[in-house]
């Protein structure tokens, strides 16, 4: 592949070899939450990935700071938003982490909680408040603007049929099982749209909307966690597809926590460059089970994870198997 010079330049803002350090660190995060699978306790599941994830971040040769991660600084002890991180002595960027996605999934021992890190240069990601966000995500090869948060998620869905050159009853759509989405639930089912409803996880739900071929599901639709938003974006910038997301700020708290943090346009509709800029790393690794990731297994002398790394920059999409001596 032949680099343009500004190409050359983000390749130097973000080294290479930092892919493989983000994995350790999802790694230790995965390792220490697959202590509490089944265990039917969320919070300490959730701790164990947030107390792991921080301290092996610490041997990351970056000068870290945190951008979406477990709440305020007066909110979370660990990985708040602004805390410094990695040992201090690399580029710097800005890091969006969720230690622990799906904590329930955790709890329960149910398919695809995941440990999830993004990396991007200074200013590359959205600094979004822990709100809701309106999404919608599809693949690669479609014109831009095929779907379109502005449009109605049935007037999308027909568009993306069409696009595709399909009926719109051979479209299946991914969308969170939540009382809140039941109209468009029911819009998709009376037209005859096959969905895979997830029970939470909307972040590996995105990833497999635009992973058609693998996966059989052509659109993500529905509304879920903003800082998840920022961390799809992250993986679409990687791996392609087109994704839109939009602040839900239905109160004056909200807008006013949205302008705390940069945000001056509450009604913006984010493009997927717009969520994630620049050269960006992410990384997940399986916690339980799931259709993105294997989760942890413990063997008799090791324990084995599995990880998805990949990188904007060159578009390389990793999928490593790790066993770690007990
Ligand atoms: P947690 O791991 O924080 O529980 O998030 C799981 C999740 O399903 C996200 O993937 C999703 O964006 C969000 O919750 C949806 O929020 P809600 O459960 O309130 O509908």
């Amino acid at each position: 592949m032949k680099l343009s010079k500004s190409d050359k330049d983000r390749q130097a803002a973000i080294d290479r070899s930092l892919t493989l350090e983000l994995v350790r660190v999802t790694e230790a995060a995965a390792v220490a939450a697959a202590g509490w699978r089944g265990k039917g306790n969320e919070k300490a599941a959730d701790h164990a990935a947030v107390e792991a994830m921080r301290a092996e971040m610490g041997n990351v040769h970056i000068e870290g700071r945190i951008v979406i991660g477990e709440g305020e600084r007066d909110e979370a002890p660990m990985l708040y938003i602004g805390e410094e991180v990695g040992a201090g002595d690399g580029p710097q960027v800005d890091i969006a982490v969720d230690p622990l996605e799906g904590t329930t999934l955790c709890a329960k021992n149910q398919p695809d909680s995941i440990c999830v890190l993004a990396m991007a240069e200074r200013g590359g990601l959205l600094n979004a408040p822990d709100v809701y966000m309106h999404k919608i995500a599809v693949g690669a090869g479609y014109p831009l603007g095929v779907v379109d948060l502005d449009m109605t998620p049935m007037d999308n869905v027909r568009s993306l049929a069409k696009a595709k050159g399909v009926p719109v009853n051979e479209i299946t759509a991914c969308v969170l099982d939540r009382p809140r989405h039941a109209m468009l639930i029911d819009d998709l089912r009376v037209a005859g749209v096959a969905i895979k409803l997830i029970s939470d996880g909307d972040i590996a739900g995105i990833i497999h909307a635009v992973n058609t071929e693998d996966t059989g599901i052509d659109i993500y639709l529905g509304s879920g966690g903003a800082p998840e938003g920022v961390l799809a974006a992250a993986a679409l910038r990687c791996i392609g597809g087109q994704m839109q997301g939009r602040l839900i700020l239905d109160s004056d708290d909200k807008r006013a926590r949205a302008r705390k943090m940069g945000i001056t346009e509450p009604n913006r509709k984010y493009l997927t460059e717009d969520l994630a800029s620049g050269d960006v790393l992410f990384a997940a690794t399986g916690v339980t089970d799931g259709s993105l990731l294997s989760g942890v297994r413990y063997r008799r002398s090791a324990v084995r994870t599995s990880t998805v790394v990949m990188r904007s920059w060159s578009q390389t999409v990793r999928w490593i198997s790790a066993e770690h001596r007990r």
